[in-house]
């Protein structure tokens, strides 16, 4: 066994040698790091209001573990089985016909992390104010200032220096190190806002918009597209990400339960963000806030309720922009490493240079959207709702039914036995189930996307 994945490591590496994490728990946090960001505390908390509350968790967990989690073993299969970022990963698995899915991801990388960065920009604000003074009196004009204007697209360049950063330092020495750090940080100060929040009073009607499902909502294929979306944007799923990390493992690594152990943790944070959001926001009589949420909804409600809150909120508020902080730059470099891993890979450009040319254009691009925030309305309707389930379609197929010995060497290779006869059951949904959905979803989401990108004008 020994020998066999040496001598795979060595073909592998022939022409360049690749970096690898520094440990398993390195990469497990990166990728969980990649995962655990703002969508499982904004974009999670606004799917779940805007779509009746309970059901939409319940349905949310079901997809996460059903097609999340098989669609992240092939990912992860295929960035491990090539050792090659997107475009030649796409390219040694499947020809040449695949190469433009790679771009694809690229695409996906460029668009999301734009948009992602502003809102992230928004976030360092809230906390730096924070740090200064205590929240405004009045959320909705504090929520105007901090996103129009100069400042948003400041504080946004901000973010994506940093980001630069990071991910210029490299796989080991920047991604891995500042995820292996920041990520305990958060899971602790989130579980310990959670408990603060039971001894709100008023919390109980949050607590029971959140955890009590009713099920109108559940059938409407709206919510599962919502749903859908949410969990491919969450777990970092259709546009490489986990493709990239994983083609810096090596053989050994076992995928299924990585996933397994990824998809917990991402699932984990943002319901324990919703025992922090509902709560708080439910205890303050905000709750027509949320059911007619938007992108900036939480963004208004959770600072009205800090400033109600006085000197606590001031102390919570700090806390929890400040986990949000954490999220948001451990997912950012991800996006950003999708697409410099393929700069280095494709031009052989290296890495500092294609990191910081690479984000200059992101952050240029970005400017858009933190200008205008119906643009960035768009950008994440088309990328999280058309870009992600599209790639996560493509990838199902080219896994599910691409050559049966590359199959194999993707789900198997390294697994323990104990999980096989789970992981065909995963293989099995990856090839039946996860097509299908995905397709219906597309028909729900492209027409809603174009439906976006029309509304910007007027
Ligand atoms: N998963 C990240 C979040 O929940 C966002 C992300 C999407 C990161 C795609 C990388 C790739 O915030």
């Amino acid at each position: 066994m020994n020998q066999h994945t040496t001598a795979n490591i060595d073909t592998d590496t022939a022409g360049a040698p690749r970096e690898v994490w520094g440990s398993r728990l390195g990469f497990l946090l990166a990728a969980v790091g990649s995962a655990v960001g703002l969508g499982n505390m904004w974009r999670f908390s606004y799917a779940t209001a805007e779509h009746g509350g309970a059901a939409f968790v319940l349905f949310y967990v079901f997809l996460t573990f059903m097609v999340g989690v098989p669609v992240m073993i092939a990912e992860f299969g295929l960035g491990r089985a090539t050792r090659l970022s997107p475009i030649g990963a796409l390219r040694k698995a499947g020809g040449s016909a695949w190469v433009p899915l790679g771009y694809l991801f690229v695409a996906a990388g460029f668009l999301i992390l734009a948009y992602y960065a502003v809102i992230a920009g928004w976030v360092t604000r809230y906390a730096f104010d924070a740090v200064m003074s205590p929240f405004p009196p009045d959320a909705g004009v504090y929520f105007g200032e901090v996103t129009s204007g100069i400042t948003p697209v400041l504080y946004h360049l901000g973010f994506m220096a940093l980001t630069i950063l990071i991910v210029a330092g490299g796989v080991k020495k920047g991604i891995e190190r500042v995820s292996t750090v920041m990520m305990p940080v958060l899971g602790i100060i989130l579980v310990g806002l959670a408990v603060w929040a039971t001894t709100l009073t008023g919390a109980g009607e949050g607590y029971s918009f959140y955890l009590t499902p009713s099920f109108e909502e559940l059938l409407s294929l709206d919510t599962v597209a919502a749903a859908t979306s949410q969990a491919f944007f969450s777990l970092s799923l259709g546009m490489g990400a986990m493709l990239t990390f994983a083609s810096y493992l090596l053989r050994d690594t076992d995928l299924p339960r990585e996933s397994t152990i990824i998809a917990l943790s991402d699932f984990s944070v943002a319901f324990i963000a919703g025992l922090v959001v509902f709560p708080v926001v439910f205890a303050l009589g905000l709750q027509n806030a949320v059911s007619e949420s938007t992108v900036g909804a939480l963004f208004i409600s959770l600072p009205g309720a800090f400033q109600a809150m006085g000197a606590t909120g001031r102390a919570v508020g700090l806390l929890f922009f400040g986990a949000l902080f954490i999220g948001a730059i451990t997912s950012a470099i991800a996006l950003l490493e999708v697409v410099v891993s393929s700069v280095i890979d494709e031009w052989k450009m290296d890495r500092r240079k294609a990191s910081i040319a690479m984000g200059i254009i992101i952050a240029l691009l970005g400017i858009l959207p933190a200008s205008d925030i119906n643009i960035l309305g768009a950008m994440d309707a088309v990328a999280s709702e058309v870009f992600l389930p599209l790639g996560g379609l493509f990838l199902a197929l080219l896994v599910g039914w691409g050559p049966p010995s590359r199959r194999l060497e993707i789900f198997i290779e390294g697994s323990s036995p104990a999980i096989r006869p789970l992981m065909n059951g995963w293989l099995w949904t990856l090839r039946i189930a996860v097509p299908p959905l995905l397709v219906i979803v597309l028909s729900r989401t492209i027409p809603a996307g174009i439906g976006a990108i029309r509304a910007i004008g007027g």
